[in-house]
């Protein structure tokens, strides 16, 4: 196979460069067993991290086209290009983490004395376990978002905090070290989830249950507070402007001709008070697919702006509300266009209805094409529907159904969500100019995503116009 290797000597190289090798490995061969046969036929100065050789140790991690991954367990392919993580670079493959190392806890509790009898119970011992299982290969370090702008501690920082915190032997203040670590910088993206060989949830494991006990104390965000103080008074996240979404529609919406299925519809807080054209959008696409659309009128907020900042005290009662308001509708399934909403249904209720997001049921059941639109279109991935909700093949396929150019780009935060945008906008900022780059090297006109908060960030900072998948599916059958 052909692989390409990035190279880096800090004593010749201003930059890092790739070079080609020519290898021959028994078929099913791993990334490792490549760079040991490039090493001994080809230059024996190539520098690589590795020990165990069986995804323990966490020190062969490195990016395959693009994708940290540890060496030793991901299997080579024809083509692949192999570089160090996104972290300063020591000589070609092999990464400087002693910052990142320097931030770490010191791994034992700090107890008093650690016989002094305060026991370790079995649930303690439950929820340490998880956190307990990173390898150390800080895959998760090079891929946060919020780490590459801020002086966010890094991911698995947050991790030991949260173990320490949990056992009661530890004495030390580990929210107030978390907070001072930057706590409450993490957009909840899931990016470090995705890239961890041992899938550690750091964002609900860690950062969400630090955020609870901070919010215990007090110590939440003055804005985050606000927000959570609008929810328990209203039942919404987002202050009423004029007459809401809820309040102008009817409960039931008929399909143009024949009815094909039900569908209930969680409408969230952006489209309820701010947005409510897309929301209307979307009923005009469902009525022109033969489905009807429930609308029960006292649905709420979801509650996911309170749980991702740990302000979660009121969130029992929304939860409530909202699975009593669709249970009395009769609905069997529930569509959001919101992929904070969506991903919070799914993941955090226990609905006895199925919950969907918009694209995962048009797909599904089958849409009607709608008339090509002219135009270059990109789509941006939200955070909590991509790794959310695992879906990313369904607004492509829409997409690319009816629009007259699709440009495609991977996946990157655009830094609105986990409160980031309220609490901290100079790095929602800057983690948006990041996305903003990517967009521009698309050379798209417009971009479409499923979510309204980064329909509003992504135009911000973009200057481009973003539309809701809704809006530009029904221009197409308007046409
Ligand atoms: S969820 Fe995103 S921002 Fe938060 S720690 Fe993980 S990668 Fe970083
Ligand atoms: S949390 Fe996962 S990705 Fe991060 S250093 Fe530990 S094992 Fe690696
Ligand atoms: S060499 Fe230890 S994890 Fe790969």
């Amino acid at each position: 196979m052909i692989v390409r290797i990035s190279r880096f000597d800090p004593d010749k190289d201003a930059v890092p460069h790739v070079e080609t090798y020519d290898v021959h490995v028994a078929s099913g061969a791993h990334v490792l067993n490549v760079l040991d046969m490039v090493r001994d036929k080809f230059d024996p100065t190539l520098g690589y991290r590795c020990c165990c050789r069986a995804g323990q140790c966490g020190s062969c991690a490195i990016r395959v086209n693009g994708k940290p991954v540890l060496a030793c367990t991901e299997e080579a392919r024809d083509g692949d290009l192999i570089e160090s993580l996104e972290l300063p670079s020591i000589q070609d493959l092999i990464t400087d983490v002693t910052q990142v190392v320097a931030q770490i806890a010191w791994l034992n509790p700090r107890a008093a004395s650690l016989s002094c009898g305060c026991g370790v119970t079995h649930e303690t011992i439950e929820e340490i376990k998880p956190l307990r299982e990173c390898i150390e290969c800080y895959s998760c370090v090079s891929s946060c978002p919020a780490y590459a702008v801020s002086e966010y501690a890094v991911p698995t920082v947050m991790r030991q905090e949260q173990r320490l915190n949990l056992d009661p032997r530890d004495v030390d203040d580990r929210i107030g070290e978390a907070i001072a670590r930057g706590l409450f910088a993490c957009t909840s993206c899931h990016k470090c989830v995705e890239v961890c060989p041992k899938k550690i949830d750091i964002p609900r494991k860690a950062v969400e249950k630090l955020r609870i006990e901070a919010a215990k104390r007090g110590l939440s965000l003055p804005a985050h507070m606000e927000l959570a103080r609008l929810v328990e008074e209203t039942g919404r996240s987002i202050e009423r402007k004029s007459t809401s979404f809820l309040e102008y529609v009817p409960d039931v919406i008929e399909p143009e001709g024949e009815v094909r299925a039900t569908i209930g519809f969680f409408v969230g807080c952006m489209f309820n008070g701010r947005v409510n054209q897309s929301a209307l959008d979307a009923i005009e696409v469902f009525r022109k697919n033969g489905i009807r659309v429930l609308i029960p009128k006292d649905q709420v907020c979801c509650g996911s702006p309170l749980i991702r900042t740990g302000l979660s005290n009121f969130v029992p009662e929304l939860m409530q509300r909202n699975i009593a308001a669709f249970v009395n509708a009769g609905v069997d399934t529930v569509f959001t266009m919101c992929a904070g909403c969506g991903s919070t249904l799914k993941k955090d209720y226990d609905t006895p209805f199925r919950v969907a997001d918009i694209t995962e049921y048009l797909c599904e059941v089958g849409f009607v094409p709608p008339t090509k639109i002219a135009g270059t279109y990109t789509y941006h991935d939200p955070c909590h529907l991509l790794r959310g909700q695992g879906i990313s093949k369904q607004p492509r396929e829409l997409l690319r159904s009816f629009v007259e150019k699709f440009v495609d780009m991977p996946a990157h935060c655009c830094g609105a969500g986990g409160g980031v945008k309220s609490g901290f906008p100079d790095e929602a900022a800057s983690i948006g100019a990041v996305r903003a780059e990517m967009v521009a090297a698309t050379g798209a006109d417009f971009i479409v995503t499923i979510c309204p908060f980064c329909e509003y960030h992504l135009r911000r900072v973009t200057g481009l116009p973003v539309k809701n998948i809704a809006t530009l599916m029904l221009e197409g059958y308007l046409k």
